[in-house]
This record gives C-alpha cells, structure tokens and sequence, in this order.
C-alpha cells in the first residue's frame, strides 16, 4: 500500500483485528448503530453532499451517507483490506451505487483538495500517529465550509465494556485500559485534547458533546462474553494469561454481563462518546 506512515495500525487492521472486524460485522453494527443518526444529522449531510468516511471499516456508515446524498456520492477511505473488501460487497448487495471505497491511510492519503462537502467518522479518527497531520489532511480535503463530524470514545469509566473489561484486573493484566489520553482508542477521550488537534489542524467552531447510546453486545451472557473476550483489546490481554487465569476471567464476565442481560435475553452495554464537529473555515 501506497502512503501509509501508521504501519503498525495497518498491520493490526489488516491482520486478525481487521478480520475480526469484518467477520462480526453485524455484530459491531448492533454495537454501534445508536451513534449513526446523531452522527449524520451533525454532518447535515443532503441531497449533492460529497462525503468522505475516515476509518469507514465495512462501510456501514458511509452508506447510509451516501443514501442521504442521493445526488452526491459517499467515498469510505480505510487502511484495511479485509474491512473494505466486506464494506463493497455489502454496497453492491445493497444496490447503494454512489458509494465507493478506498485503501489507505488518512494521515497521508492524497486527498483532492476541497473535493467534499463533509467527512465523517465512527469511531474511525482515534488511531493516528500524528491526528494534528491527519486532520489537517482530511480539511485540505474538504471544500472552504465544509463540516467535519465524528464519535470518538469518550470517558472508559462511562463505557460499560470498558468497565467489564476493567473488572478482570484480578485475572488479566488491564493496567492502564481504558485511560484516556494513552494512543488509541481513548486517545481523543479529553474534549481539551480534540479541540487543540482540531484546532491546530486548522479547523474553526470546534464543538464538543456528549452522547450516549446501547448497543447489542450478544444474545446471552456467555455469548456476550465470548465476543467482548475476541476483540482486539480482549485477545491481547487474554494472552498473556495462563489456562486457569484466562477460564476465572471468562466466568467473571459472563457474570458480570447477566446484570445487562435484557427480558429477551440480549446483552445491551451503554457506550459513551463524544460527538464533534468543526468547520474548514470559508474563505
Ligand atoms: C474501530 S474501527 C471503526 C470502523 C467503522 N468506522 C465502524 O464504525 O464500523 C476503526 C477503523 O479505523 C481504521 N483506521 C485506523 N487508522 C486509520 C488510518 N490511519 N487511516 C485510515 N483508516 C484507519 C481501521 O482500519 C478501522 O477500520
């Protein structure tokens, strides 16, 4: 791949993360879904909008984009090759033709300059190596107004999977999980902290707000538990434990996920974001 100056990223999201990803697609769309509409009414995207998708992932969110824009066009841009082979096939299945995507990094990617009307991201803009380079390269993208808005994680400790996970302290090495600040996914976590990148990247009327939503993390606890246990974060701490370890964390958490089992059995978990918009300024 061309321009890519977060090798490291690239190599998680093409590797067992990436499919993870994309083979639990549906899963991590049930997860997520409750951010979709806040997020595309923050964008205000219509009718004409061109609209990029950073870290599109399998594209759930740049086609329901492109779907609002049905006289423009929605571009989803990602490093990772398994994720975006399952975003196109689920375009075409869908019939949404104004979509299309694209492989690469968001930091370096050559990006028409002002060739969108707004850019997007769930979840998508947390993992940059340098976020002031990689904003300003989505704003050069952007045409003079244009709008930016993303969700980013916000607070761990208003995360409920993040609080299940931190729960295993006993069993896993957690450590510093879930500290915001710290590279990646909590890396945007401090509202002070987006407003300094955004701001140095270039952008002007940066807002900051909070938003909250359930998401279906499996049908059971023991499913749930399963899932929560094979994601990235999950995987990593679960292999650095021994046999014994590794069995007494699997049962603490399916325990612990019973207390968010609802009446017909699904397992719904509050994520906490933020919800952010900025503006490439006019003239
Ligand atoms: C947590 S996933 C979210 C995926 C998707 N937006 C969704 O909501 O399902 C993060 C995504 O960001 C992508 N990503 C991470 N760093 C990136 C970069 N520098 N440039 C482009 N994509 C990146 C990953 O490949 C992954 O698809």
């Amino acid at each position: 791949m061309p321009d890519i100056v977060n090798t490291e990223q690239a190599q998680a999201w093409n590797g067992p993360e990436g499919v993870h990803w994309a083979r639990n697609q549906d899963r991590w769309n049930a997860v997520n879904e409750g951010f979709n509409e806040p997020l595309l009414d923050a964008a205000a995207i219509t009718g004409s909008h061109r609209v990029l998708d950073i870290g599109c992932g399998s594209g759930q969110i740049t086609r329901l984009a492109a779907l609002r824009a049905p006289r423009g066009r929605a571009l989803g841009l990602d490093l990772s090759g398994p994720m975006l082979a399952e975003a196109r096939a689920r375009a075409e299945r869908e019939g949404i033709a104004n979509v299309s995507f694209t492989q690469g990094d968001a930091q370096a990617h050559p990006l028409e300059a002002g060739a969108f009307d707004a850019a997007i991201s769930r979840y998508g803009v947390m993992f940059f190596a340098d976020p002031v380079a990689a904003f300003a390269n989505v704003g050069q993208a952007l045409r003079p107004g244009g709008r930016l808005a993303f969700v980013c994680p916000a607070d761990a400790a208003l995360n409920d999977w993040v609080a299940a996970v931190a729960s295993l302290r006993d069993f896993l090495p957690v450590g510093d999980f879930g500290r915001p600040g710290l590279p990646g996914m909590f890396s945007l976590a401090v509202p002070d902290r987006i407003r300094e990148v955004l701001t140095a990247a270039g952008f002007t009327g940066v807002t900051v707000e909070q938003a909250q939503a359930y998401g279906t993390w499996g049908h059971g606890a023991e499913d749930a538990a399963e899932f929560l246990l094979g994601t990235g974060p999950g995987r990593y701490l679960m292999e650095q434990a021994d046999a014994t370890a590794r069995a007494r964390a699997h049962r603490t958490l399916t325990d612990r996920l019973r207390d968010h089992e609802a009446a017909d059995g699904t397992v719904r978990l509050r994520s906490t974001t933020w919800l952010v918009t900025a503006d490439r300024p006019a003239g």
